[in-house]
């Protein structure tokens, strides 16, 4: 039988990802001292349901910069470690140890039950790669996703880096990846329709027949890592509900060479397309406000890894 063809026809970009990814040996959880405050479910691994406003308060939304800067340096510095023969424990070792100088922690850790204090995706990783001692491969693309938890609110942000040389069709999926981001946060303002964000990223991602992920999406974010928006990033047509000035959420579009279907390795996590072709993604957390939207996870001066590192 002939393979269904997706919805707008979308051609297979490149072949999958070569050698694929193995999971490498992963180390014990770092550990948090007690001075630091730690997010309800650090401890039992359980966040139990989401029972927070969708809308933040001035007070939460002041607290959600500070987390959001703290993320958004803890990102530029992972970023600046990514190089051939650097494993994703390094990279995981040095992200604990600035949320901790930065009297954060770091919301992955034990979350559900994750292992490690950052996600790391390669290439065919879709998203919540956990660190272990594989080394990067100059070619490899690999999306950081650094979450912290400071003054009792998440700042959630990702990007992906081009390690070493890497082919022009990974290149192009990376930047238009993040260019779909960028077109999503430019629909966000108070009466919008939430399902403006999918409608951007979907159209974005069509024009360079690239495949939109489904099984994961943006999320409410603040006083807990994952509250009850949900934020689709294809479009919805029955999404209808309105922005509010006040909710915080994140955007973080996964796009793809091929198949938008994952399969979840035996770790129950890492996430991976189930053709094996590459997979980008990069994230940024939000505030709506009066006249649009805020970007919660820039650093003090403004500045971003997808800036600097994704364009
Ligand atoms: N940071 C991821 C997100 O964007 C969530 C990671 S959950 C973890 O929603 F447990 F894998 F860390
Ligand atoms: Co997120
Ligand atoms: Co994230």
């Amino acid at each position: 039988m002939a393979k269904r063809k997706r919805k707008g026809g979308t051609a297979v970009l490149a072949p999958p990802s070569d050698p694929p990814v193995m999971a490498g040996l992963v180390g014990p959880p770092r550990t948090v001292p007690a001075g630091i405050a730690r997010p309800p479910y650090a401890l039992s691994g359980e966040p139990g349901p989401s029972v927070s406003d969708v809308v933040r308060t001035p007070d939460e939304i002041d607290a959600m910069r500070r987390a959001g800067a703290a993320a958004a340096e803890v990102l530029l510095i992972a970023g600046s470690l990514v190089a051939p023969g650097v494993t994703t424990d390094s990279i995981d070792a040095r992200v604990h140890e600035e949320a901790l100088a930065r009297n954060a922690y770091p919301s992955p850790l034990n979350y559900r039950g994750f292992p490690k204090s950052v996600c790391t995706s390669i290439n065919e990783v879709i998203c919540h790669g956990i660190p272990d001692s594989r080394q990067l491969r100059d070619g490899d693309i690999i999306n950081i996703d650094v979450t912290l938890f400071l003054d009792g609110v998440h700042g959630d942000t990702s990007c992906t880096f081009l390690v070493g040389d890497v082919d022009d069709v990974s290149t192009m999926l990376v930047r238009e990846t993040r260019t779909s981001l960028y077109d999503a946060i430019d629909t966000v303002r108070p009466g919008a329709p939430f399902n403006a964000i999918g409608k951007a990223i979907e159209t974005h991602a069509k024009k360079f027949g690239l495949g939109v992920v489904r099984d994961f999406i943006g999320h409410g974010v603040g006083t807990e890592f994952h509250s009850n928006l949900q934020i689709p990033h294809y479009y919805h047509p029955r999404l209808t509900r309105k922005m509010e000035q006040g909710m915080s959420f994140t955007i973080e579009p996964m796009l793809t060479l091929g198949a938008i279907e994952c399969n979840i390795w035996d770790d129950d996590w890492t996430a991976v397309t189930v053709d094996g072709r590459r997979t980008a993604q990069f994230e940024h957390t939000m505030v709506v406000i009066d006249d649009g939207v805020e970007l919660t996870t820039l650093t003090g001066s403004g500045e971003c890894a997808a800036d600097i590192y994704g364009s």
